[in-house]
């Protein structure tokens, strides 16, 4: 597959099968994801692999919709908002714009290796905040549910070209 076919393959899973994640697919996710460029190389970032069923029922409870139970695996994208790159002109932090290529990173290599996910954020922040032990100084930004996908990609519908290049 190459880029733009990965791009086009990219969608966002809305229901999983059981089946399990392979080791070595989790490493090589993993590794794309290390790999991602942030603000003067910040890294201001953690990654929770979360597939302990426990710990899945508390993170899923906190995103009020039913397809997450379908889920095998979620990661917790945290970012850092001290360890980011802020602008001084103006003190604008980065940490968002960092977490979320390295979550763009997450799902595409996920989608390369079989397997589909979702960009989450609509979650309840304060309840996981409060159920869930979140490391000292990170901020959970981005759920991704992952898992082998159960459902069919929708067609895409993006604005045409033209209107989104000048
Ligand atoms: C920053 C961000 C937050 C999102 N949050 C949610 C969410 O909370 N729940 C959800 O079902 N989808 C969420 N999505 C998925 C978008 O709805 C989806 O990417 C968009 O509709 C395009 O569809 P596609 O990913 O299938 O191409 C989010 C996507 C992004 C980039």
């Amino acid at each position: 597959m190459n880029l733009k076919e990965l791009c086009e393959a990219r969608y966002s899973c809305r229901l999983y099968q059981e089946k399990p994640i392979e080791a070595e697919k989790l490493e090589y996710i993993k590794e794309c994801v290390r790999l991602a460029p942030s603000a003067v190389n910040r890294q201001p970032w953690k990654f929770l692999l979360i597939t302990d069923p426990a710990q899945l029922d508390i993170v899923k409870a906190c995103y009020k919709r039913e397809w997450i139970q379908t889920a095998p695996a979620i990661v917790m994208c945290l970012k850092n908002e001290s360890e980011c790159w802020t602008r001084r002109y103006d003190s604008h932090s980065h940490a968002d714009i960092d977490i979320a290529i390295a979550t763009e990173h997450l799902c595409l290599a996920a989608t390369e290796q079989g397997l589909a996910g979702c960009w989450v954020c609509n979650f309840d922040i304060e309840m996981l905040r409060s159920t869930f032990p979140i490391p000292e100084g990170y901020d959970p930004a981005v759920l991704v549910p992952l898992g082998y996908p159960a459902d069919e990609p929708a067609p895409k519908v993006r604005k045409p070209l033209d209107e989104v290049w000048a």
